[in-house]
């Protein structure tokens, strides 16, 4: 896949229009009690990024080029989650070690259940990505951060530990996306908001803003000699709007309108919410075939 398969100058123009400048952030008692405090969020998104891809190519996949294991390496996923990405890098790391740490009791309880019983010893703690103080230096070969670091804190300390304990030689992949990415949903999820003449600090798309791939290597230079990007697409693709409604609802409570509790909001706004973003899916559906959602992601390879 290269860049121009999905890359138009339609979409470079709706992501000015659409993806407002200003980042919020969630606190991380926020992503601890409310979207990590069971693995739901998790499941579904797992599902529909591999079940409705277009790029053959996985995440896992591209992850697995980036790391370049030999099966010997210890490796620290920071964020770990349920376990969903390192079930498919525990065959690659057979005399190997992997310590998975997050924040987060629930899903660190499901990644423990995913690889129970394998060869490779697992370690698991539960703590905070800019506290690893738990961790002796110079121990890791690998250090992953994926999809997770728009909730750290303090960054410039998870940076700080991460070069801490990673061994010379070793390699810190971090994985997230540009803001623009998945722009046709903030598209519907904005257009109906806008009909419904929602209060306007909900227009706040994304929290990614803080630390993308767009703009995260001068950060990480300072930790790190060298920072490597390296990019990948993909464009999901849905026929039938019951998956990306699934998809949209799941993900920070309807794509962000409300990651905090909210008085304002009830359920009769978010059923309206729903209805208006599921009827213009639909139309686009009717019109095109398929309704698109264009993902920009990658990962920084630090050394
Ligand atoms: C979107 S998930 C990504 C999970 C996994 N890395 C993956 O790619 O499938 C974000 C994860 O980061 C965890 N998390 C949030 N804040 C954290 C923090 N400060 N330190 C460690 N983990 C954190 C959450 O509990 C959640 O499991």
């Amino acid at each position: 896949m290269t860049n121009s398969d999905f890359r138009t100058p339609a979409l470079d123009a709706l992501a000015q229009q659409v993806i407002p400048a200003e980042h919020f952030e969630f606190s991380a008692e926020t992503a601890k009690q409310r979207f990590f405090n069971d693995t739901r969020m998790l499941d579904v998104k797992q599902w529909v990024h591999n079940a409705f891809r277009t790029n053959p190519k996985s995440m896992v996949d591209h992850m697995l080029d980036n790391l370049a294991l030999t099966g010997r390496e210890d490796l620290l996923d920071l964020g770990c989650g349920n376990g969903f990405v390192l079930e498919y890098l525990r065959p690659h790391l057979c005399e190997g070690s992997i310590t998975g740490l997050d924040i987060a009791p629930a899903v660190l309880a499901a990644a423990q259940e995913r690889l129970h019983g394998t060869a490779t010893p697992c370690t698991w703690i539960e703590g905070s990505a800019d506290d690893l103080a738990q961790l002796s230096d110079d121990s890791f070969d690998r250090v992953m951060a994926n999809y997770m670091i728009h909730y750290v804190p303090d960054l410039e300390r998870c940076f700080a530990e991460v070069r801490r304990v990673l061994r010379d030689g070793g390699v810190f992949q971090l994985t997230t996306d540009r803001t623009d990415s998945m722009l046709e949903m903030y598209q519907v999820h904005f257009a109906a908001l806008d009909a419904m003449d929602a209060p306007k600090d909900l227009f706040k798309a994304t929290p990614k803003g803080r630390f993308s791939l767009a703009n995260g290597a001068p950060t990480l230079r300072k930790y790190f000699s060298v920072v490597e990007t390296v990019t990948w697409q993909d464009q999901l693709r849905f026929t039938d709007p019951d998956p990306f409604m699934r998809f949209y609802t799941v993900g920070h409570n309807h794509c962000c309108a409300s990651s905090e509790p909210d008085p304002r909001l009830d359920e009769k706004f978010f059923a309206e919410l729903r209805d208006r973003v599921r009827r213009q899916v639909q139309q686009e559906i009717d019109e095109r075939g398929y309704f698109a959602v264009t993902k920009f992601t990658g990962s920084f390879l630090c050394r």
